[in-house]
Protein backbone atom coordinates (compact mmCIF):
# COMPACT_ATOMS: atom_id res chain seq x y z
CA UNK A 1 0.00 0.00 0.00
CA UNK A 2 1.21 3.30 -0.86
CA UNK A 3 1.56 6.19 1.76
CA UNK A 4 2.61 8.60 -0.57
CA UNK A 5 0.38 12.04 0.40
CA UNK A 6 -1.69 12.89 -2.68
CA UNK A 7 -2.42 16.33 -3.45
CA UNK A 8 -5.12 17.90 -4.38
CA UNK A 9 -4.07 21.40 -6.47
CA UNK A 10 -7.16 24.05 -5.53
CA UNK A 11 -7.31 25.96 -8.42
CA UNK A 12 -7.45 29.11 -6.51
CA UNK A 13 -4.88 31.47 -7.53
CA UNK A 14 -1.82 31.52 -5.32
CA UNK A 15 -2.62 29.19 -2.88
CA UNK A 16 -1.40 25.82 -4.37
CA UNK A 17 2.33 27.46 -3.76
CA UNK A 18 1.84 28.60 -0.43
CA UNK A 19 0.31 24.70 0.20
CA UNK A 20 3.18 23.32 -1.20
CA UNK A 21 0.99 22.19 -3.86
CA UNK A 22 -2.33 21.93 -2.99
CA UNK A 23 -4.20 20.07 0.15
CA UNK A 24 -3.96 16.27 0.76
CA UNK A 25 -6.77 13.49 -0.69
CA UNK A 26 -8.15 11.90 2.22
CA UNK A 27 -8.00 15.48 5.01
CA UNK A 28 -10.51 17.58 6.67
CA UNK A 29 -8.86 21.20 6.59
CA UNK A 30 -10.53 23.81 8.69
CA UNK A 31 -10.83 27.76 6.83
CA UNK A 32 -11.04 29.77 10.06
CA UNK A 33 -11.83 33.25 10.41
CA UNK A 34 -14.04 36.35 11.52
CA UNK A 35 -16.93 37.46 9.57
CA UNK A 36 -16.57 38.60 5.97
CA UNK A 37 -12.91 37.49 5.79
CA UNK A 38 -13.88 35.37 2.89
CA UNK A 39 -14.21 31.65 4.29
CA UNK A 40 -17.31 30.64 2.13
CA UNK A 41 -16.04 32.12 -0.66
CA UNK A 42 -12.67 30.20 -0.99
CA UNK A 43 -13.90 26.98 0.71
CA UNK A 44 -16.73 27.48 -2.00
CA UNK A 45 -14.20 28.55 -5.18
CA UNK A 46 -12.63 25.38 -3.92
CA UNK A 47 -15.28 23.36 -4.75
CA UNK A 48 -16.08 24.93 -7.51
CA UNK A 49 -12.60 24.85 -9.14
CA UNK A 50 -13.15 20.88 -9.07
CA UNK A 51 -16.42 20.79 -11.01
CA UNK A 52 -15.01 22.70 -13.66
CA UNK A 53 -12.20 19.90 -14.54
CA UNK A 54 -15.03 17.20 -13.88
CA UNK A 55 -14.85 16.60 -10.54
CA UNK A 56 -17.89 16.51 -8.45
CA UNK A 57 -18.04 18.34 -5.51
CA UNK A 58 -20.74 18.85 -2.54
CA UNK A 59 -22.01 21.98 -0.93
CA UNK A 60 -22.98 21.56 2.78
CA UNK A 61 -25.09 25.04 3.26
CA UNK A 62 -25.77 25.58 7.25
CA UNK A 63 -26.06 29.24 7.29
CA UNK A 64 -26.82 30.22 4.26
CA UNK A 65 -29.97 29.35 2.20
CA UNK A 66 -29.24 27.55 -1.16
CA UNK A 67 -31.05 30.51 -2.92
CA UNK A 68 -28.64 33.00 -1.06
CA UNK A 69 -25.42 30.43 -2.02
CA UNK A 70 -26.47 30.70 -5.60
CA UNK A 71 -26.75 34.50 -6.44
CA UNK A 72 -23.90 34.99 -4.13
CA UNK A 73 -22.13 32.89 -6.30
CA UNK A 74 -22.99 33.37 -9.52
CA UNK A 75 -21.60 37.23 -8.76
CA UNK A 76 -18.44 35.38 -9.21
CA UNK A 77 -19.30 33.93 -12.56
CA UNK A 78 -19.72 30.67 -10.72
CA UNK A 79 -23.00 29.07 -12.16
CA UNK A 80 -23.75 26.61 -9.39
CA UNK A 81 -27.18 25.53 -11.15
CA UNK A 82 -25.69 24.38 -14.14
CA UNK A 83 -23.04 22.33 -12.59
CA UNK A 84 -25.67 20.80 -11.05
CA UNK A 85 -27.04 19.64 -13.79
CA UNK A 86 -24.10 18.56 -14.79
CA UNK A 87 -24.20 16.58 -11.93
CA UNK A 88 -21.31 17.73 -10.59
CA UNK A 89 -22.14 19.35 -8.05
CA UNK A 90 -24.62 18.38 -5.19
CA UNK A 91 -26.14 21.46 -2.20
CA UNK A 92 -27.21 20.42 1.08
CA UNK A 93 -28.89 23.18 2.32
CA UNK A 94 -29.08 22.56 5.95
CA UNK A 95 -29.87 26.38 7.06
CA UNK A 96 -33.49 25.95 8.27
CA UNK A 97 -34.01 26.74 11.75
CA UNK A 98 -36.19 24.18 12.31
CA UNK A 99 -33.46 21.60 10.89
CA UNK A 100 -31.07 22.46 12.93
CA UNK A 101 -33.57 23.16 16.01
CA UNK A 102 -34.40 19.49 15.84
CA UNK A 103 -31.22 18.63 15.51
CA UNK A 104 -29.82 20.50 18.64
CA UNK A 105 -32.68 18.84 21.12
CA UNK A 106 -31.85 15.28 20.21
CA UNK A 107 -27.90 16.39 20.28
CA UNK A 108 -28.91 16.64 24.01
CA UNK A 109 -29.63 13.24 24.00
CA UNK A 110 -25.80 11.83 22.96
CA UNK A 111 -25.71 12.40 19.08
CA UNK A 112 -29.63 11.93 18.37
CA UNK A 113 -31.25 10.27 15.26
CA UNK A 114 -31.54 13.56 13.22
CA UNK A 115 -28.07 13.99 13.45
CA UNK A 116 -27.00 10.77 12.74
CA UNK A 117 -29.54 11.13 9.71
CA UNK A 118 -27.32 14.59 8.34
CA UNK A 119 -23.95 12.20 8.32
CA UNK A 120 -25.62 9.41 6.47
CA UNK A 121 -27.04 11.81 4.43
CA UNK A 122 -24.21 13.25 3.60
CA UNK A 123 -22.01 10.09 3.51
CA UNK A 124 -24.87 8.50 1.11
CA UNK A 125 -24.19 11.95 -1.31
CA UNK A 126 -20.33 11.15 -1.10
CA UNK A 127 -20.98 7.38 -2.03
CA UNK A 128 -23.44 8.22 -4.92
CA UNK A 129 -21.65 11.18 -6.29
CA UNK A 130 -17.97 10.09 -5.91
CA UNK A 131 -17.69 13.52 -4.50
CA UNK A 132 -13.94 14.32 -4.13
CA UNK A 133 -14.54 17.89 -2.86
CA UNK A 134 -16.52 18.70 -0.44
CA UNK A 135 -16.97 22.04 1.94
CA UNK A 136 -19.19 22.44 5.02
CA UNK A 137 -20.15 26.06 5.91
CA UNK A 138 -19.51 26.68 8.95
CA UNK A 139 -18.58 23.95 10.78
CA UNK A 140 -19.51 25.88 14.04
CA UNK A 141 -23.41 24.81 12.69
CA UNK A 142 -22.55 21.49 13.76
CA UNK A 143 -20.78 22.12 17.06
CA UNK A 144 -23.00 24.05 18.83
CA UNK A 145 -25.53 21.13 18.60
CA UNK A 146 -23.77 19.66 21.45
CA UNK A 147 -23.92 21.22 25.06
CA UNK A 148 -20.78 19.76 26.44
CA UNK A 149 -17.20 19.28 25.02
CA UNK A 150 -16.63 15.43 25.01
CA UNK A 151 -19.87 14.60 23.08
CA UNK A 152 -18.93 17.48 20.80
CA UNK A 153 -15.26 16.21 20.24
CA UNK A 154 -16.50 12.83 20.02
CA UNK A 155 -19.13 13.86 17.32
CA UNK A 156 -16.58 15.62 15.50
CA UNK A 157 -14.26 12.74 15.52
CA UNK A 158 -16.95 10.70 13.75
CA UNK A 159 -17.72 13.37 11.27
CA UNK A 160 -14.21 13.77 10.09
CA UNK A 161 -13.44 9.97 10.32
CA UNK A 162 -16.46 9.19 7.99
CA UNK A 163 -14.85 12.39 5.78
CA UNK A 164 -11.30 11.41 5.29
CA UNK A 165 -12.39 7.49 5.00
CA UNK A 166 -14.28 8.22 1.50
CA UNK A 167 -10.99 10.19 0.13
CA UNK A 168 -12.42 13.52 0.29
CA UNK A 169 -10.86 16.98 0.93
CA UNK A 170 -13.28 18.76 3.05
CA UNK A 171 -12.88 22.19 3.74
CA UNK A 172 -15.21 22.92 6.79
CA UNK A 173 -14.83 26.98 7.72
CA UNK A 174 -15.37 28.23 11.59
CA UNK A 175 -16.46 31.46 12.54
CA UNK A 176 -13.50 33.41 14.70
CA UNK A 177 -14.74 36.10 16.94
CA UNK A 178 -11.40 38.06 16.16
CA UNK A 179 -8.92 37.58 13.92
CA UNK A 180 -6.30 36.47 16.78
CA UNK A 181 -8.90 34.42 18.23
CA UNK A 182 -7.42 31.52 20.53
CA UNK A 183 -7.16 28.18 18.37
CA UNK A 184 -10.30 25.91 19.07
CA UNK A 185 -11.12 21.96 19.40
CA UNK A 186 -11.73 21.89 15.60
CA UNK A 187 -8.41 23.28 14.66
CA UNK A 188 -6.89 20.71 16.43
CA UNK A 189 -8.68 17.64 15.40
CA UNK A 190 -8.69 19.19 11.85
CA UNK A 191 -5.59 17.92 9.71
CA UNK A 192 -5.09 20.87 8.53
CA UNK A 193 -5.96 24.69 9.58
CA UNK A 194 -5.94 27.82 7.30
CA UNK A 195 -6.74 31.20 8.91
CA UNK A 196 -7.81 34.52 7.25
CA UNK A 197 -7.45 37.56 8.32
CA UNK A 198 -9.34 40.46 7.66
CA UNK A 199 -7.25 43.36 9.99
CA UNK A 200 -7.84 46.94 9.98
CA UNK A 201 -4.85 48.84 9.11
CA UNK A 202 -5.62 52.72 8.98
CA UNK A 203 -9.51 53.28 8.09
CA UNK A 204 -9.03 50.46 6.19
CA UNK A 205 -9.01 46.37 6.35
CA UNK A 206 -6.21 44.63 4.58
CA UNK A 207 -7.24 40.28 3.55
CA UNK A 208 -4.38 37.59 4.48
CA UNK A 209 -4.07 34.45 4.65
CA UNK A 210 -1.99 31.71 6.67
CA UNK A 211 -1.55 27.92 6.88
CA UNK A 212 -1.14 27.10 10.41
CA UNK A 213 -1.05 23.28 10.15
CA UNK A 214 -0.60 20.39 7.41
CA UNK A 215 0.28 17.45 9.84
CA UNK A 216 3.09 15.78 8.22
CA UNK A 217 4.17 18.37 5.29
CA UNK A 218 6.16 21.22 5.30
CA UNK A 219 4.23 24.42 4.31
CA UNK A 220 5.19 27.88 4.00
CA UNK A 221 5.39 29.58 7.30
CA UNK A 222 4.38 33.32 6.27
CA UNK A 223 1.23 35.35 6.00
CA UNK A 224 0.40 36.22 2.30
CA UNK A 225 -1.82 39.08 0.96
CA UNK A 226 -5.22 37.69 -0.24
CA UNK A 227 -8.14 38.91 -1.92
CA UNK A 228 -11.54 39.19 -3.22
CA UNK A 229 -12.18 39.67 -6.63
CA UNK A 230 -14.53 39.59 -9.25
CA UNK A 231 -13.78 36.21 -10.16
CA UNK A 232 -12.78 34.86 -6.67
CA UNK A 233 -10.33 34.46 -4.43
CA UNK A 234 -6.25 35.20 -5.02
CA UNK A 235 -3.44 34.66 -2.80
CA UNK A 236 0.05 36.53 -3.60
CA UNK A 237 3.18 34.69 -3.15
CA UNK A 238 5.25 37.90 -2.01
CA UNK A 239 4.66 39.98 1.45
CA UNK A 240 6.78 42.27 0.55
CA UNK A 241 4.76 45.27 -0.01
CA UNK A 242 2.48 44.46 2.97
CA UNK A 243 2.67 45.58 6.57
CA UNK A 244 0.49 42.47 8.84
N1 LIG B 1 -17.33 40.57 -6.27
C1 LIG B 1 -16.64 40.86 -5.16
N2 LIG B 1 -15.52 41.59 -5.25
C2 LIG B 1 -14.81 41.86 -4.15
N3 LIG B 1 -15.13 41.47 -2.92
C3 LIG B 1 -16.25 40.75 -2.78
C4 LIG B 1 -17.06 40.40 -3.89
N4 LIG B 1 -18.08 39.67 -3.43
C5 LIG B 1 -17.91 39.57 -2.11
N5 LIG B 1 -16.82 40.21 -1.72
C6 LIG B 1 -16.31 40.33 -0.34
O1 LIG B 1 -16.44 39.07 0.30
C7 LIG B 1 -17.02 39.26 1.59
C8 LIG B 1 -17.84 38.07 2.00
O2 LIG B 1 -17.04 36.93 1.94
P1 LIG B 1 -17.56 35.58 2.56
O3 LIG B 1 -19.02 35.49 2.54
O4 LIG B 1 -16.82 34.49 1.87
O5 LIG B 1 -17.04 35.74 4.05
P2 LIG B 1 -17.26 34.79 5.30
O6 LIG B 1 -15.96 34.75 6.00
O7 LIG B 1 -17.83 33.51 4.83
O8 LIG B 1 -18.31 35.61 6.14
P3 LIG B 1 -19.38 35.09 7.24
O9 LIG B 1 -18.62 34.90 8.50
O10 LIG B 1 -20.35 36.20 7.31
O11 LIG B 1 -19.99 33.83 6.73
C9 LIG B 1 -17.88 40.48 1.45
O12 LIG B 1 -18.04 41.12 2.69
C10 LIG B 1 -17.09 41.32 0.46
O13 LIG B 1 -16.15 42.10 1.17
MG1 LIG C 1 -19.60 32.55 5.31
Amino acid sequence: MSTKIELIKTGIEGLDAILGGGFPLGWVIVVAGGPGSGKTTLATEFVVQGCLKGEPGILVTMNEPRNHVLTTMKNFGWDLLFLEREELLTILDYSATNVLYSIHKQGMKDGGPSLNFMIDQLQDKIDSTGAIRLMIDPLNAFSFLFHDKFSMRRELHKLFGMLAGRKTVSLTTLELGSSDAPFTVEEFLAYGVVRIYNKKIGRHRERSIEVIKLRGLNQERSTYPFEIGANGCRVYESTETFDF
